[in-house]
């Protein structure tokens, strides 16, 4: 191996791909569609071999909860037909295989955190996809790490903070469920979490694979998260509105979320030696670059 791990990311423009791209560690390549499409496993042994990492991050995914239920075909394909022939691509070449999941395999029943032991048990079609992608990953890579993440949000891609800004500038008021209780995690802390992790199975004597959860700390409702990017942008002249909280039960979607989406990071910290910061600085910066991008949109849009 050399002495930086060579770490391809499967995924180019999406939130997490774009936070690991934005963290400045050198010996990483990214692969994307079409080179590199999980929906067509054909595609990926060429796109490990020109790469010829020593661990390989997936980061693509399917991605929509909504979409999931009306094109479960899709979900599965990418979400566990992909990643099982990455598996065995990466088993066969002897690397490991840092594959990324969600909160969703769970039912969202339990009282307190979940932890990765915990059995799950996908409310929708995206979590069961998810869930039997990490099976599927687990059997045919004894070297992996599974690494489940929750209520993502970044300065990068689409994502709840950047929906809630976006929404303020055309609406006065914005309706936001406030009985979904997460640890909102801020995705240029799980880049930094994911690369320490893949430098660990690395080393010839790492033996801690196995399924991981990596999050923030600090429990929130979305309505009330939703009324912190609110202040936070207004302290900064961008888009504000008023949150209007109201439970799961009358703000229908197709798929079922979990209420209860927190995911105990302690096994992470304790086997990886990772620190996970305050997601409220994240939010802060988060919200300080959509703001400015907004701004400076609206102004060329002026002119
Ligand atoms: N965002 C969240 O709140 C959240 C919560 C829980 C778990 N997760 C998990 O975190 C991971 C990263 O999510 P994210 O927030 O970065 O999602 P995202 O912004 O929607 O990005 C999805 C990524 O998947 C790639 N992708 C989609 N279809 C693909 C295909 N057929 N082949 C190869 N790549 C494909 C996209 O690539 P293109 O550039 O080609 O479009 C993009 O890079 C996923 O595993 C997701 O399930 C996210």
């Amino acid at each position: 191996m050399s002495e930086v791990a060579r770490i391809l990311v499967v995924g180019r423009t999406g939130q997490l791909a774009q936070a690991l791209a934005n963290a400045g560690r050198p010996g990483l390549s990214f692969a994307g569609r079409p080179e590199a499409d999980l929906a067509v496993p054909s595609t990926l042994e060429a796109a490990i071999g020109q790469a010829a990492p020593d661990a390989v991050i997936n980061a693509g995914a399917y991605t929509s909860v909504d979409g999931a239920e009306s094109d479960a075909a899709s979900a599965f394909a990418i979400n566990r037909d992909g990643p099982a022939e990455l598996a065995r691509l990466c088993a066969a070449r002897g690397i490991p295989l840092i594959h990324v999941s969600t909160d969703c395999v769970f039912d969202g029943r339990k009282d307190g955190p979940y932890e990765p032991g915990d059995a799950p048990a996908p409310l929708s079609a995206y979590g069961q996809s998810k869930w039997e992608g990490e099976q599927a990953v687990a059997e045919a890579c004894p070297r992996h790490l599974i690494v489940r993440v929750s209520w993502v949000f970044s300065e990068y891609a689409g994502n709840f903070v950047r929906t809630m800004l976006m929404l303020a500038r055309t609406r006065d008021t914005v309706t936001v469920v406030s009985d979904q209780f997460g640890y909102p995690t801020y995705c240029p802390d799980i880049a930094q979490g994911l690369f320490r992790m893949a430098d660990a199975a690395c080393a010839p004597d790492f033996a801690a694979y196995g399924t991981y959860h990596l999050a923030g700390s600090e429990a929130i409702d979305r309505a009330s998260m939703a009324k912190l990017v609110y202040a936070e942008s207004e302290t900064l002249g961008g888009p504000v509105a008023a949150v209007k909280a109201v439970p799961t039960t009358d703000y229908p979607t197709p798929a079922a979320r979990p209420l209860n989406a927190r995911l105990a990071s302690r096994k992470a910290i304790d086997t990886f030696g990772l620190t996970m910061p305050d997601w409220r600085l994240g939010l802060t910066a988060s919200v300080k670059t959509i703001v400015s991008e907004l701004s400076a949109h609206s102004k060329s849009d002026k002119g």
